[in-house]
């Protein structure tokens, strides 16, 4: 999973064009990076092992020439982190005439690696890329041979782009690349197959990038691709045809209504505390959403025969939350189910009157996706609930919400977690209203609590932020913490205990409250540190009895309550208070905020970057 950025411009010199997309892609990948331009018919290069910041550094990546290039940033899959593995990758030709950026796994790159090597093709790289580098090459120079289409391509195919589309026919596998040649150097061609594609189009020239905030600050005119299709981007125009037939598609492309500002760090040190400080209003955004949507989903919910909500790492945890929700609100069951695992579990069971629920921020992560086509493949109904318009997700399902947070850069989800758990409380008493399982005044009441949220969470950080600085200042050094939690806070206290390792590295156990006296609760030793996410409501009184079972054990309680909620209050050795007034339902949506910061506290007081955590990237496209 890489980021890949590249434009061709009219007057402007590319390479701190493509410097500046490719930071706005580093969550994506960031241990190499690198550049290709042509300038005067010739390829120039530049890239290294490295963050974007280290590698500029050390060879200056603003100075290569030309107004046509391509760029990558990378997050290892074969190979590890060198120049000679970081993108671009060349074919054999010295001096190299094709430069290939690359996004995915080419699945059959060993086999056609082979062949290569027998026709004389010499490799330097341990990449999968590579191939498709000296494949263009390949069919580029190799007279026409009988099974091939040489002949047959469509006039207007040049030389290059006939090349191009024959090394595509012959991959398997997921990619977003580019590539650029000096034989034909006015053009950059790009092709899209599972992983994420978009075009920007402006008055100073064109541009590809794996995700919008890399061009946002240049256009907001983008074109979204398809999988299956490649694009042909000149100076002042593009053409984008379908690979298997070679057909001309016309697509608009759509005006988007992110502003550069949003993608950028206003001031705060961190993306990610940024962001956190952002929910007021991406949670503002979410009761902005249509009713006709939220409608929609909720009729397909409420005819399933059974429902499966499929996601990973944080919006995993959201579905969970969400399968409280819909039981307590609704009355209606639902199973959140890991992606990864939707195969093994449901692949015989999922069937015509199966729905699947797929939740992912991107849209694009590529085990969500796997469970989709899977369920797709067994006549399932598919709905969505995404951050990305025209993310795969979004095309792929049959009825979509846009959880409408804006770009979220840092790699440990908060702003779409909590817009996400808004999202679905919402399609929750929409479904209840629809089943009518429970009064008006109840579905009144928690319409209201919902409009609550974004000034709860508020609230939350102005009043909180500091005393969660002491805390982390506090616990600093802690090997483990425990994150307990009964009923919904379960989902709380698995991101509390997700975003404290994998931003501060701190191995910890989230458990079912009910659950820590069978195994975990033999860990504990005078001054253990353990989070209880305590909400008002039915499971409060049981999780007073655990408390104090770990209270007698010695451990350090760090209680998550209600404003002046006396009694926990004095259970506890610690405390963060949380607005009073969100029915249990609805708390993780409030109760993790505090969590979150504790996370970033945590990562920040011992020296980390909480917006690059290490082996981790923010949209996963590979499997
Ligand atoms: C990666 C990110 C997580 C995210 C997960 C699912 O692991 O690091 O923050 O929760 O992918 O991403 P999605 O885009 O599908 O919600």
């Amino acid at each position: 999973m890489c980021g890949i950025f590249g434009c061709i411009c009219k007057a402007d010199n590319v390479a701190p064009l493509i410097h500046t997309g490719l930071k706005r892609l580093e969550y994506r990948g960031y241990d190499s990076v690198g550049e290709a331009t042509i300038e005067d018919g010739k390829l120039f290069v530049k890239k290294d092992a490295g963050k974007i910041d280290e590698v500029h550094l050390k060879c200056n990546l603003d100075d290569l020439p030309g107004r046509i290039g391509i760029g990558h940033t990378r997050w290892a899959t074969h190979g590890a982190p060198s120049s000679v593995n970081a993108h671009p990758q060349f074919g054999c030709s010295s001096p190299p005439r094709f430069a290939v950026v690359h996004n995915g796994i080419i699945e059959n790159f060993a086999e056609l690696k082979r062949e290569l090597e027998d026709n004389g093709h010499v490799f330097k790289s341990k990449t999968d890329t590579e191939v498709v580098a000296h494949l263009i090459e390949e069919y580029f120079i190799r007279k026409p041979q009988p099974d091939e289409r040489r002949n047959t391509e469509p006039a207007g195919v040049s030389k290059f782009e006939a090349a191009v589309f024959k090394s595509l026919s012959r991959l398997e596998g997921s990619y977003a690349l580019a590539t650029i040649s000096t034989h034909e150097p006015d053009k950059i061609i790009c092709a899209r197959n599972e992983s994420p594609l978009v075009l920007g189009i402006s008055e100073k020239g064109r541009f590809f990038a794996s995700d919008v905030p890399a061009f946002l600050p240049l256009t907001k005119s983008a074109i979204f691709m398809r999988n299956g299709e490649l694009a042909v981007l000149k100076r002042t125009s593009f053409t984008i045809r379908r690979l298997s037939d070679r057909r001309i598609i016309s697509r608009e492309p759509k005006l988007l209504d992110w502003t550069p500002e949003m993608a950028e760090k206003k001031g705060y040190p961190h993306f990610m505390l940024k962001e956190i400080h952002e929910q007021p209003e991406s949670l503002r955004n979410t009761l902005r959403l249509q009713d006709k949507y939220l409608n929609l989903l909720t009729t397909f919910l409420d005819r399933a025969h059974e429902v499966i909500m499929v996601a990973c790492g944080t919006s995993y945890h959201a579905c969970l939350a969400a399968s409280y929700m819909f039981s307590k609100i609704s009355y209606l069951a639902t199973h959140p189910v890991i992606a990864s695992e939707f195969s093994e579990q449901h692949s015989k069971s999922a069937n015509i009157d199966s729905t699947i629920l797929a939740v992912s921020q991107s849209g694009e992560t590529a085990d969500t996706l796997a469970a989709v086509e899977t369920a797709r493949q067994r006549a399932a109904t598919i709905l969505g609930l995404t951050n990305v318009v025209g993310s795969t997700l979004t095309r792929v399902s049959r009825v979509y919400v846009v959880q409408q947070s804006g770009p979220e850069i840092g790699v440990a989800a908060t702003k779409t977690f909590t817009s996400q758990l808004s999202v679905l409380s919402q399609l929750a008493t929409q479904l209840a209203k629809k089943r009518g399982k429970i009064s008006t005044e109840e579905i009144d009441l928690l319409e209201e609590k919902i409009k609550l949220i974004p000034e709860m969470v508020e609230q939350t950080i102005t009043s909180q932020e500091s005393k969660i600085s002491s805390l982390a200042r506090k616990f600093r050094d802690e090997k483990c913490f425990f994150f307990l939690g009964r009923g919904i806070s379960v989902a709380t206290a698995l991101e509390a205990r997700l975003k404290l390792m994998e931003l501060a590295y701190v191995p910890s156990i989230a458990f079912p409250a009910g659950e820590s006296k069978h195994g975990p609760i033999s860990l504990i030793q005078p001054g253990f540190p353990v989070f209880f996410i305590c909400p008002p409501g039915e499971t409060r009184k049981t999780l007073m009895g655990n408390i104090s079972e770990m209270k007698a054990r010695e451990a350090n309680i760090i209680a998550v309550c209600e404003e002046g909620d006396e009694e926990i209050i004095q259970l506890a050795d610690d405390y963060v208070e949380v607005p009073r007034g969100i029915p249990e339902v609805l708390s993780p949506i409030t109760y993790v905020v505090p969590l979150q910061i504790f996370a970033y506290r945590m990562a920040t007081e011992k020296g980390y970057n909480p917006d690059m955590p290490r082996n981790l990237a923010k949209s996963v496209t590979v499997r």
